[in-house]
């Protein structure tokens, strides 16, 4: 990996939230990619923002992941990505991304890692009865919902919290604290382990 980190790209499977916030503070985002049709590609569209959708679907009923990571691969190699944001993507990738841009791949999460991993963080800490979670960003790799913390925030489960006023209320911490990370690390601020 290269020490100067220039070319951000983000992916998405969502809503999108994150991404906004992102373009909302500044971050420079120089490709968005996204695993199935979602808000986030109009919205890229709309600020000049280089949009790809990559359609899992496209890649068999048993999704090859071998070849669906290597067309992402292709994908970054032709934007002269360094660094990529996963924000709310939800298909896990081959290890050979992890090998190529090794450090390089941040994830965030809704729940204070290492508790609550996997796609149900916020009704895992609900249900565990926790009086409060949050979200962290770290470095992805090939293990799930692993990998170097970079920074996580805590956000109080209230009386009455649903799975979504939860998730919400995070995500409020999450559209700060990420785009605030990687504002630090494209300006040199915060250097990645890997770096
Ligand atoms: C975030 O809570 C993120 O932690 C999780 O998915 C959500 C994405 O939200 N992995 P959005 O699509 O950015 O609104």
């Amino acid at each position: 990996m290269p020490n100067i980190i220039q070319n951000l790209a983000v992916f998405v499977s969502g809503t999108g939230s994150n991404f906004k916030a992102m373009i909302e503070a500044g971050v420079p985002v120089a490709l968005l990619l996204a695993d199935r049709p979602c808000d986030a590609l109009q919205f890229a569209k709309e600020k000049g923002i280089p949009a790809i959708l990559l359609e899992r679907k496209e890649f068999g009923t048993s999704f090859n992941r071998g070849a669906y990571t290597a067309r992402i691969l292709e994908t970054l190699r032709e934007y002269r990505i360094d660094l990529v944001a996963m924000a709310g993507f939800m298909t896990i990738l081959d290890v050979s991304l992890f090998e190529t841009y090794e450090g390089g791949i941040l994830n965030t999460h809704p729940s204070l890692l290492p508790l609550f991993k996997g796609d149900h963080a916020v009704r895992d800490a609900l249900r565990a009865g926790v009086i409060e979670t949050g979200c962290t960003i770290h470095i992805a790799t090939p293990k799930l919902d692993d990998g170097p913390i970079l920074a996580q925030k805590s956000v109080p489960v209230l009386p009455g919290d649903t799975v979504e006023t939860l998730h919400e209320r995070i995500k409020e911490v999450e559209r700060a604290l990420y785009p605030a990370v990687l504002k630090e690390i494209l300006s040199g601020v915060r250097t990645l382990p890997s770096h």
